[in-house]
């Protein structure tokens, strides 16, 4: 089986990770730090334990009182308005724009108000969305501009690397993001005093302890065999299909960054730009040679570059009903694609048939993911696109 996305990391750059770890680690959490800083040009650098606990960390240092609105995407990753509601401020969605599968800047100005505090912008996929006019939108209201890159390091609007534009920018390094450290979280702000209250709440968290280091460690190994697509069916198989119930305990998933991961994170680093130019190539060749009936791609404007993390393909004639043969047909020929269920996950904070977000309603029934990573081959492109072309009756 082929995963849905991917960073490959290989035994060789772990056992140089181990190497360097024993002979040298006092400053790498700096240095990896400083390096981010100079990648994305934004001055100040957190780093926590997930994408999540960085959330967690910038919702805490911007002065939320309990009940205070938050508006984010009607089309993101669940654990954002499920932290948002964990956390006891009120969630209000806005819908999406097709052309960027992201947060429609016109519903977030009809939406937002006095009330809102703080809005999440996602950035999809890899998918830069409108974030110059949210950002002027959220400003002229006083709220504070979070945008969530975890899945777009690297992407960029106007020749400026997402993450930078809001207050404050996050990004994930879990696995199947664009970089990993198997766990990780980014925030990167250029407002000193925000940044020094996050690093006063990180500072709070517990020392990842000796457990839950070698569970990252054995992760590592793991995801590294991931390369190979037979030990992926493998782990496919014994825990990809269920579905766990990912409820928790909120502190239980705060500590912090190792030293360990920094080494790692600064090897990963060093790889984004070239794992993202596959991606955007991989990405390209597929969207070139895939049959356009029936089937649509964000739009890219001038301003953006996306870098492809996913390929998001809307399938016109596909619904929540059928979509699972596709899933399934793809599944039996060994590659994994991906629908993204925000309301499927969370159905208590949608009304039973609301209509309030059609468009990131038929975005989620209609889409699928298709994997564009590093570890693809060209016959395995060649695969998804006969599949896609002359398989699947859509
Ligand atoms: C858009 C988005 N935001 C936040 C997160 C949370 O990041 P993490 O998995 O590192 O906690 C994810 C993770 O998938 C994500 O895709």
């Amino acid at each position: 089986m082929i995963p849905v996305s991917q960073a490959p990391i290989y035994i060789r750059e772990i056992l140089k990770t181990v190497f360097a770890y024993s002979t040298n680690y006092s400053t790498e959490s700096r240095d990896f730090q400083d390096q981010i800083s100079n990648y994305l040009g934004c001055r100040h650098i957190n780093l926590t334990s997930s994408g999540f606990s960085g959330l967690y960390s910038i919702l805490r240092s911007s002065d939320l009182k309990k009940g205070d609105e938050v508006i984010v995407p009607a089309y993101t990753c669940e654990d954002v308005p499920r932290l948002v509601i964990e956390m006891g401020y009120k969630v209000k969605f806005v819908d999406i724009e097709p052309c960027t599968c992201n947060m429609d800047p016109i519903d977030l100005h009809d939406k937002i108000s006095k009330d809102t505090k703080v809005v999440i912008a996602a950035h999809m996929f890899g998918y830069p969305c409108s974030i110059v006019d949210i950002t002027e939108t959220s400003h002229d209201y006083g709220a504070i501009v979070v945008e969530d890159s975890c899945q777009s390091m690297g992407a960029e609007y106007n020749g400026k690397k997402v993450g930078t534009f809001g207050d404050v920018g996050l990004f994930s390094l879990n696995m199947g993001k664009p970089i990993s450290t198997i766990h990780g979280g980014i925030i990167c702000t250029n407002n000193k005093d925000f940044s020094e209250k996050i690093s006063a709440i990180i500072a709070t968290f517990n020392d990842c302890s000796i457990m839950q280091q070698m569970n990252t460690f054995a992760h590592l190994i793991g995801y590294s065999f991931c390369n190979n697509r037979n030990f992926y069916s493998l782990i496919y198989k014994l825990i990809g299909e269920k579905h766990p119930n990912s409820y928790f305990e909120i502190q239980d998933l705060m500590y912090k960054f190792t030293e360990f991961q920094s080494i790692l994170g600064i090897q990963q680093l060093s790889k984004l730009d070239t794992f993202n130019n596959i991606r955007i190539k991989n990405a390209n060749y597929l969207m070139d040679n895939l049959k356009p009936y029936g089937l649509f791609f964000p739009k890219i404007s001038k301003q953006t570059k996306p870098i492809f993390l996913r390929l998001p393909i809307y399938f016109e004639n596909v619904n929540r009903a059928n979509r699972n043969k596709i899933i399934t047909m793809f599944k039996h020929s060994g590659i994994e694609i991906t629908p993204y269920l925000l309301r499927e996950s969370l159905p208590f904070l949608f009304a039973e048939g609301s209509t309030d977000y059609p468009r990131a309603d038929r975005m989620t029934s209609n889409t699928l993911t298709i994997p564009t990573h590093p570890g693809l081959t060209n016959d395995n492109l060649d695969q998804i696109i006969d599949l896609l072309n002359n398989r699947v009756d859509i």
